[in-house]
């Protein structure tokens, strides 16, 4: 069987000039989940297409570095941003982002805080939009089972990136990464 790297490499060699395009992963991570998720999409993706950066240490200033961004962000204390994003809140709206493609992944609890399940992957998303990114990576909310979040969309049946509970589904994780990387490459490359 092949490794399942291939298939991400076919993916990026097949669309134009991704393949010689280099990721940029932001991310910030309080208790290191999301930090074990970047780990993992680097290790799908390839070092050489994917720079992981822990805002804890770098200057978000580097977002303009890049073309192509993933952004990893998890919730707290009912509804709140992450600490290192809440750091540089007011920061990202001082950076020149417009065009730029980005794809969000969220880390949250959903039984623990179902009232606010990955609602700062939302804010972060309504924030980006209005700087004129271009959003990729929309995932749908089936399989979840949480009541409320900021982090649909309008109709409510997406979720405005990767949707991940480390806490109750990290059995899921895994096969969530698996069908959400290739649709947002495959989506970058449709540009
Ligand atoms: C005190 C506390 C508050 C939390 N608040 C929320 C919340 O409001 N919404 C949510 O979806 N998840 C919430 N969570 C779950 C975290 O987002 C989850 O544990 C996540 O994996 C943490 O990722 P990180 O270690 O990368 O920061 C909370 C967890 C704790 C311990």
């Amino acid at each position: 069987m092949s490794h399942p790297r291939f298939c991400y490499y076919f993916v990026l060699s097949s669309s134009r000039g991704i393949f010689a395009m280099t990721i940029g992963l932001f991310y910030g991570s309080s208790t290191c989940y999301t930090e074990m998720v970047a780990e993992k999409i680097q290790a799908l993706l390839g070092a050489d297409h994917i720079h992981l950066h822990n805002l804890k240490q770098t200057p978000i200033q580097q977002m303009a570095d890049y073309q192509i961004l993933m952004l990893g962000i998890s919730t707290w204390d009912f509804g709140e941003i992450q600490e290192d994003w809440l750091a540089n809140w007011d920061a990202i709206d001082t950076i020149d982002l417009h065009g730029k493609v980005v794809a969000l992944f969220g880390l949250g609890d959903q039984l623990g805080y179902g009232e606010w399940f990955l609602d700062a992957m939302g804010l972060l998303h309504d924030k980006l939009v209005v700087q004129g990114c271009q959003i990729v990576g929309y995932w749908p909310n089936e399989g979840y089972d949480f009541e409320t979040s900021k982090a649909l969309v309008d109709d409510g049946r997406f979720f405005v990136g990767l949707a991940l509970d480390e806490t109750s589904q990290y059995e899921l994780t895994d096969q969530r990464l698996a069908a959400w990387l290739p649709q947002v490459l495959a989506e970058i490359a449709s540009l």
